[in-house]
């Protein structure tokens, strides 16, 4: 019989369950497919005794991770515990340096310590997968290391927070605020233990840049993703933007141009009929742009079980087979330090106004629009029904910094009431 590949998993809560359930499951399939079987040697967790609905006897247990990832019986460590630093962080560098590959579903923990991570697989000559960390069951990884390969780059976009998908589609089909529909997806256990990961755009973040690094060649570049999470995305904006042709998603957009790599997740107008602006509830989409291959869509379900096992699978499946990519595409020592933009790309922009019905108020933003450079492409207004009057303005493109003080003008005409809302459109 041919050398079993022996996993040791540490972390058995939903995706732990879910590898386990794969490994015991498809292990005929597993074999035929890697050419070698694919078995558990140990696992551990926080708790032992608990119901995991899988039978956990057959294996060592580990109390504590490193030990764990120090096995010998152990060749590939699969880390599903979470968290940035700690004991994931520690056992994942014990699994490098004892020789084992790594798997591991940790975007925090490779948006912050990718590169030294990386280069510790390198030294050690293992690999070090990390497929489920962006997107679920989404093979976005894999797309941009090994299907893309022969491609330059030129934009990854992507919804990669399924739990924000699901909020800014539910506040628009059921027509409730953010603060309504935020409590129900805390109810239905949505949310990361700490929400701010999640509306604050943080878990979207770390997965935008490890695709980043993957897609331009450069270091893991989390510190320079503009983040802007959905807290204040209104209803009316939802209803509003839908009124203008758009959609409003959490979405991530990485860039390169002649100026340095942009990378940003924030609340962005995308057109309706776009196949980003047409994703519903907590499904997840990752868009590439490369010269040779123009525009790939993948979409699928960003978290969960099987989904995300799927994913911790296909990278154990790969070095079952002997499959070697160096970590983010080439070997880690070679990956180019970050090179942010300097200036941010132009870009048409969605404005929001509350105008009182005085003569000379449209014109007055209009103009200052104008003096800053901005041109409008559309703009609607709605009925002043005895008060302010919503005002709708798509601009041409336009940089932030032009729009900012533009804004920052509008903002000081009496006739404007409140704070204007400004978002950004991406072309899709
Ligand atoms: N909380 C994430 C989401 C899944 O809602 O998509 C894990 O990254």
């Amino acid at each position: 019989m041919t050398t079993p590949l022996r996993l040791g998993i540490a972390g058995l809560g939903t995706v732990g369950a879910g590898v386990v359930k794969i490994v015991q499951g498809q292990a005929d399939l597993l074999e035929a497919r890697c050419g070698r079987p694919i078995r558990i040697a140990a696992v551990g967790a926080r708790t032992r005794n608990r119901d995991r609905g899988v039978d956990l006897s057959p294996y060592g247990w580990e109390d504590d991770p490193v030990a764990l990832a120090k096995r010998d019986d152990v060749d590939v460590y699969v880390e599903l515990m979470g968290g940035s630093d700690g004991p994931a962080k520690a056992s994942v560098e014990a699994a490098l340096a004892a020789g084992k590959a790594v798997v591991t579903a940790n975007k925090a923990m490779l948006a912050l310590h990718g590169q030294a991570l990386a280069e510790a697989a390198d030294a050690a000559g293992v690999p070090l997968r990390f497929e489920a960390a962006v997107a679920g069951g989404i093979p976005c990884v894999k797309a941009l290391l090994e299907g893309l390969a022969g491609n330059r780059v030129t934009r990854v976009m992507g919804v990669m927070n399924g739990t924000c998908n699901y909020i800014l589609t539910r506040m628009e089909g059921a027509g409730l605020p953010y603060d309504d529909v935020f409590r129900e997806a805390l109810d239905l256990g949505y949310l990361e233990a700490d929400p701010t990961l999640d509306v604050g755009g943080i878990d979207a973040g770390h997965k935008l840049a490890i695709l980043s690094a993957i897609a331009f060649g450069q270091r893991v570049d989390f510190e320079g993703v503009t983040l802007q999470g959905i807290e204040r995305v209104s209803i009316d904006d939802i209803r509003r933007a839908g009124d203008m042709g758009y959609r409003i998603k959490l979405l991530g957009v990485a860039q390169a141009g002649a100026n340095g790599v942009e990378q940003s997740m924030r609340p962005t107008l995308v057109p309706a009929d776009s196949p980003l602006g047409q994703l519903e509830g907590a499904t997840n989409m990752v868009v590439i742009e490369g010269d040779a291959v123009g525009q790939i869509v993948l979409r699928g379900a960003g978290a969960g079980e099987g989904p995300t096992a799927s994913a911790v699978m296909g990278d154990v499946c790969d070095i079952a087979r002997g499959c070697a990519v160096p970590v983010f595409g080439v070997p880690a020592q070679t990956l180019a330090p970050a090179r942010r933009a300097a200036t941010a790309s132009p870009h048409a922009h969605y404005l929001r106004l509350s105008l009182r019905d005085e003569p000379g108020a449209l014109a007055r933003v209009a103009t200052i629009l104008g003096e800053h450079g901005i041109s409008i492409d559309r703009m609607r207004q709605y009925d002043h029904d005895g008060g302010d009057a919503p005002v709708l303005i798509v601009t041409h493109p336009c940089r932030p910094a032009e729009l900012d003080a533009a804004l920052g003008r509008i903002g000081d005409v009496p006739f404007v009431a409140g704070t204007p809302v400004a978002l950004q459109i991406q072309g899709v």
